[in-house]
């Protein structure tokens, strides 16, 4: 098998093209070839994949039309730790961070950190019309101790408008130094996934529910959710996504108000607010264990349906 993780892609595409697309065989990935998959050169822009039978369409279809894996929160102290101390397997891959301009149709990255500003209140966020004014309140947020020890507040990125919103956890470090959500290994295989359903990247708006790194990626605090919160709700308000995926225990049970786990959350449709919400595994998990990239590709799979169908 090619080591490179294009040509992986675009067999495991094409695979999935002469199955009629009723089967995905990422389930059937090895952790070797998950890790050269995920590995990229540094310097690479983000790969554009069109699989066989989408390079045949006329260059203006819909690119989401192309089509595309009962484990509960890990046991370790964060199942999306990506910089912590090293572990078995697919954590001992070194993965480099895609580097180079934001994705195509995305607000830019703070350049430098700011420092705390005034306070704003949860009332006055909820009241601010546009994502740029509550993206501009986010970047100097003094709302919880994380203003403290992050470097930068990384709101989230993407399409304003976009059909799918997805939703994970909190910045880890390469996002705490980027400002961008998901650019480390667990964004990798985040894209990879997102791009197996037809959501290629420029096409979602991604954040999480925290917007600065909890230290040593520790899980988030209730004080913590509660004042970034306000950020969360106003940014689904504002892009009015027709699906949401929410990545990992924290991002599902923010939005759907509970405590129930995400192994019993997944595999069906919920609603937040009159938005289906799917809920999947963490991508930082299924780095750990792979054979949950079936079920996360299975959910995300639904969001596809979902959108297909409204
Ligand atoms: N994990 C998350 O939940 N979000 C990120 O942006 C990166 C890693």
């Amino acid at each position: 098998m090619t080591d490179d993780p294009r040509d992986l892609l675009r067999s495991y595409l094409r695979q999935r093209a002469e199955l009629g697309e009723a089967e995905l065989v990422l389930d059937r990935l090895s952790a070797a070839e998950l890790q050269a998959l995920l590995a990229e050169q540094k310097t690479a822009p983000a790969p554009r994949l069109v699989p066989p039978s989408d390079a045949r369409r006329e260059p203006a279809a819909d690119p989401r039309r192309e089509s595309a894996p009962d484990p509960r929160r890990e046991s370790s102290p964060n199942p999306r730790r990506e910089s912590g101390p090293p572990a078995e397997g697919p954590e001992k891959v070194e993965v480099h961070v895609r580097g180079g301009a934001p994705v195509p149709g995305t607000v830019p990255h703070p350049p430098s950190p700011r420092a705390p500003a005034a306070y704003v209140s949860a009332e006055e966020i909820s009241s601010l019309p546009i994502l740029a004014d509550v993206r501009e309140i986010a970047l100097g947020c003094p709302r919880c101790g994380l203003a403290r020890t992050r470097t930068h507040v990384v709101f989230g990125e993407g399409r304003e408008n976009a059909d799918v919103m997805v939703v994970g956890e909190a910045p880890g470090q390469d996002e705490d130094r980027s400002g961008r959500p998901f650019v480390g290994r667990a964004g990798r295989l985040l894209d990879l996934v997102l791009m197996s359903a037809g959501f290629p990247r420029e096409d979602v708006y991604i954040c999480n529910v925290l917007k600065c790194r909890p230290p040593q990626n520790r899980n988030p605090q209730p004080d913590e959710v509660s004042a970034c919160s306000p950020y969360l709700l106003k940014q689904i308000e504002l892009v009015q996504p027709r699906v949401i995926l929410a990545f990992g225990t924290f991002a599902a049970q923010t939005l759907l108000g509970t405590d129930v786990s995400i192994g019993k959350l997944r595999g069906r449709t919920h609603q937040y607010q009159g938005v289906p919400l799917v809920p999947t595994y963490h991508p930082a998990a299924c780095l750990r264990h792979p054979a949950w990239v079936r079920s996360v590709w299975e959910d995300v799979q639904r969001a596809r349906d979902v959108l297909d169908a409204s």
